[in-house]
């Protein structure tokens, strides 16, 4: 059985799968064998997992350039950027100075669980999927020495935590998983099967690790499916200084990192294609009861919030079900296209509309 014969069998079985949806055997076949070794690495963990959404893991930063014909059909279906439209991300932060607060939308929304995240990775390193372990553990060398600007600042300082053996800022069993249970750590990917067909967490827990504040609302994860996921989070309603929290951290730490990889059409290059443009997830945790029948049915919330540009899961994570009393995350799903600015109004509109929804449904 050749490649193409594998991935006509998932089309028919996974409509979903993007990677099989927009293969083309003619395009492949008319590849140089390296090029054809290249993609084979890039769309193995939707070969291996069918029931991938995207299935494709870029290994390098210039895979998205070099492998276009095939990758842009698949990142424009999931971004829903019609064919002919051009693509050119902007970035724009200016919204998250002037004041967002859910308590606008309800006095009872005070007090959530709000989180903002974005993806970067170092442009000089192979993208996690193609690191070697002496990468992996020298990527992380560079980051603690950039961790230096954080720890000497009155509003960030605080602690490194290495998963890699024997590092003098070892955190390991309980120690570990209390900070996962916290929702401040990354899960053991070695238990991921898209990650693990990506070539992204080979080598664990080699090269991995976390920065986090003194108050324990910023968060830098090194070596999860990008080199870095850099991140606030707080409870509160205040999302404008959610966001606002998350840029300065940012732009502090970013100027001792080596340039991240970014292109003017996608924005910052991410590992997986649905991260591209702001590489953002700003999400919140709110109780949808009734939406949800109690929890019961997220398909009917999903279903909803679909409308609002939302989409949902449960607050395990991803692919988690909906927690005690209907409790979900809800976040923008668009990430290229849009800006950080417009993803966070588009995260409080969403919000106030389901709420609405919540209140009379
Ligand atoms: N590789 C998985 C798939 O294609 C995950 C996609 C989105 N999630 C992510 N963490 N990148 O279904």
């Amino acid at each position: 059985m050749t490649v193409a014969t594998d991935i006509l069998a998932i089309r028919l079985d996974h409509p979903e799968n993007l990677m099989a949806r927009y293969f083309s055997e003619r395009y492949f076949s008319a590849l140089s064998q390296d090029d054809q070794a290249r993609v084979l690495k890039i769309i193995k963990s939707g070969l291996d997992n069918p029931d991938s959404q995207m299935g494709a893991y870029a290994q390098h930063g210039g895979d998205y350039d070099d492998f276009a014909p095939l990758l842009e059909p698949m990142i424009r279906d999931y971004h829903k950027i019609a064919a002919g439209q051009g693509i050119a991300q902007k970035h724009d932060w200016s919204a998250t100075t002037s004041p967002c607060s859910l308590e606008d939308i309800d006095e009872a929304l005070r007090d959530v669980s709000m989180r903002v995240r974005v993806g970067r990775n170092v442009a000089a390193f192979p993208l996690p999927g193609a690191m070697t372990k002496a990468d992996r553990i020298e990527f992380e060398k560079v980051m603690i020495k950039a961790f230096d600007v954080l720890k000497d600042d009155p509003d960030f300082g605080g602690a490194y935590y290495s998963l890699t053996p024997k590092s003098a800022f070892e955190l390991k069993g309980q120690a570990y998983q209390d900070r996962v249970d916290a929702h401040q750590m990354f899960k053991d990917m070695s238990g991921d099967r898209y990650l693990n067909s990506g070539g992204i967490s080979s080598d664990w827990p080699f090269g991995r690790g976390m920065y986090i504040s003194a108050a324990e609302d910023f968060i830098i994860w090194v070596g999860e499916e990008d080199h870095l996921r850099i991140m606030a989070m707080k409870r509160g309603g205040d999302l404008a200084g959610l966001f606002a929290r998350l840029h300065v951290g940012l732009d502090k730490f970013s100027a001792r990192v080596p340039a991240f990889a970014h292109s003017e059409k996608y924005g910052y290059i991410t590992s997986c294609p649905t991260n591209l443009g702001t590489a953002m997830r700003a999400s919140l945790h709110m109780a949808l009861a009734k939406l949800t029948q109690g929890g019961q049915d997220l398909e009917a919330a999903k279903t909803v919030a679909q409308k609002f540009g939302l989409s949902v899961r449960g607050v395990g994570g991803e692919h988690s079900g909906a927690g005690q009393g209907g409790i979900v995350d809800i976040s923008p799903s668009a990430r290229l296209g849009i800006t950080e600015s417009e993803i966070m109004h588009r995260l409080f509109d969403g919000a106030k509309a389901l709420w609405a929804l919540e209140k009379g449904a």
